[in-house]
């Protein structure tokens, strides 16, 4: 049986990086599921038409960084249609071995309830923020208020909303550096699955 490792968390917590990180120190394949819903805001026409006809193509389009593209997403994302379009895609890709880490909002919830770890990566309004408005050269006020406004999105919607699954750990990285957050996550993984 192949090794999940379920990462939540809301925008810039930093679960991305650290799900990279994951993925190179155990050899696991990586999924940032926040594209999927990308390339389907991105996509436009009807949203449960573009998730259920997604490409390789829209995954690696350069304008799904930005933050229309993320609030794009989060809008789509609020369709119950859409996510159903996009399960069985992110199952069969956490069934890879010899593992996966796959990071988003309902991973350690809905798609992997069954993840031998998950872990859910939060950070202060402000460095997440912060972080973000960095990353795109944007102005960071501008930003807090569009990130606050995605995550009450994700949090209020009754589809799959984000929140953190009862056997999740919980990691705040609003005052470590990227090495220490990812040492701790590496931490989490071991005591489940020791070093072989
Ligand atoms: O992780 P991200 O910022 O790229 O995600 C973009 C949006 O996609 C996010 O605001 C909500 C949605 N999303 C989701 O609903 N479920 C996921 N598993 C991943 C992302």
């Amino acid at each position: 049986m192949s090794f999940i490792i379920a990462i939540d968390g809301p925008a810039a917590s930093g679960k991305g990086t650290i799900a990279r990180a994951l993925a190179r120190h155990f050899g696991f394949h990586h999924l940032d599921t926040g594209l999927l819903y990308r390339a389907t805001g991105v996509k436009g026409g009807d949203p449960v038409a573009a998730a259920r006809n997604l490409t390789a193509e829209d995954l690696t389009r350069p304008q799904l960084r930005s933050a229309e593209a993320g609030q794009a997403a989060s809008r789509v994302a609020a369709i119950p249609q859409v996510r159903e379009a996009l399960v069985d895609f992110q199952r069969r890709f956490a069934a890879r071995e010899p593992g996966a880490v796959l990071d988003g909002r309902d991973i350690g919830t809905v798609i992997c309830p069954d993840a031998q770890v998950k872990l859910y990566v939060v950070a202060s309004d402000r460095v997440r923020a912060d972080r973000r408005a960095a990353e795109l050269g944007a102005d960071p006020a501008a930003m807090l208020d569009q990130l606050r406004e995605r995550d009450r999105r994700d949090s209020e919607r009754a589809s799959a909303p984000l929140r953190p699954a009862d056997d999740a750990v919980v990691i705040d990285t609003s005052d470590l550096q990227i090495d220490e957050a990812v040492a701790a996550a590496i931490a989490a993984v071991d005591r489940v699955r020791p070093a072989r």
